[in-house]
């Protein structure tokens, strides 16, 4: 259902063209946000998810951009403002995995994961920033994830990239509270976006399950919600918290 949450406001999605993110831009919409849709590759796929939104009766435009690379996190500030004016609300949801053991991974997978997960976050953030002080409102969700917190064999990169956004969260929470910006992480646990859950073996798939109380991987949705809540009024006085959406598996 469409409610008027977040009218007159502007978000600025990173890697948005699918998963997630994609889901996580759509609700904002439907909250009456006008949405930037940050992509890195696929534009098709970005134009499809503003085309979904435009339908629905949204506002929302494409904006390409690596957000590692300090000029496109520049420059996708910069658009965003040349397009509407404003902008409110930052997600920091862009990531990548480079899965592999320790004594396998390459420097290369190390400095990429932290690239694209941390680095993009604190370059996209540190170009919202001025704007959200200026106005003295504004909202930053960081997409986490529970492996920050628990770790998990194979993604020292992206646990590392992933708990180092939490410690970020809560520094520049801190930096920006008495502005009335507000600056939160939320931590998913196993999301099923078609992809990576579709992959998995039935035996595979049992053995995550059985370590999820609540018997059910989440979706892109579950995710969206918490996201549409943190950037609404009603969430005003939360800021520099990590919230776990995972179905309690960590707890
Ligand atoms: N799917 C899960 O189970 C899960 C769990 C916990 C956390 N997360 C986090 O949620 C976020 C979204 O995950 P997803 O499963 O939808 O992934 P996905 O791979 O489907 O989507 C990632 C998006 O980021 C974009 N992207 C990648 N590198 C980029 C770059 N350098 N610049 C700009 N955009 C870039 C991709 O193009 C894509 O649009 C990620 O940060 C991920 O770490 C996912």
């Amino acid at each position: 259902m469409a409610t008027n949450r977040l009218a007159e406001q502007v978000a600025l999605v990173t890697g948005a063209s699918r998963g997630i993110g994609a889901v996580i831009a759509q609700r904002l919409a439907k909250e009456g946000a006008k949405v930037a849709i940050n992509y890195q590759a696929s534009k098709e796929a970005a134009l499809q998810v503003v085309r979904g939104i435009v339908d629905a009766g949204g506002e929302a435009v494409v904006l390409p951009g690596d957000v590692s690379k300090e000029k496109d996190a520049e420059t996708l500030v910069k658009s965003v403002i040349e397009q509407w004016g404003r902008i409110d609300i930052l997600v920091n949801n862009a990531g990548i995995t480079r899965d592999r053991l320790l004594l396998r991974m390459t420097v290369e997978d190390w400095d990429r994961v932290l690239e694209v997960n941390l680095r993009g976050a604190f370059l996209c953030t540190k170009y919202v920033m001025p704007h959200l002080i200026r106005r003295r409102q504004g909202r930053v969700v960081n997409i986490s994830s529970v492996v920050g917190i628990g770790g998990n064999p194979g993604q020292a990169n992206y646990a590392a990239s992933k708990a180092g956004l939490i410690g970020f969260t809560k520094s520049v929470a801190r930096e920006v509270a008495s502005r009335n910006i507000t600056v939160n992480a939320l931590a998913p646990g196993f999301i099923d976006t078609g992809g990576m859950v579709d992959q998995m073996t039935e035996e595979a798939k049992k053995t995550v399950l059985g370590r999820i109380p609540m018997e059910r991987f989440g979706n892109a949705d579950d995710v969206a919600e918490a996201v549409s809540f943190l950037c609404g009024k009603g969430a005003g006085y939360i800021t520099g918290q990590v919230i776990t959406i995972d179905g309690g598996m960590v707890g």
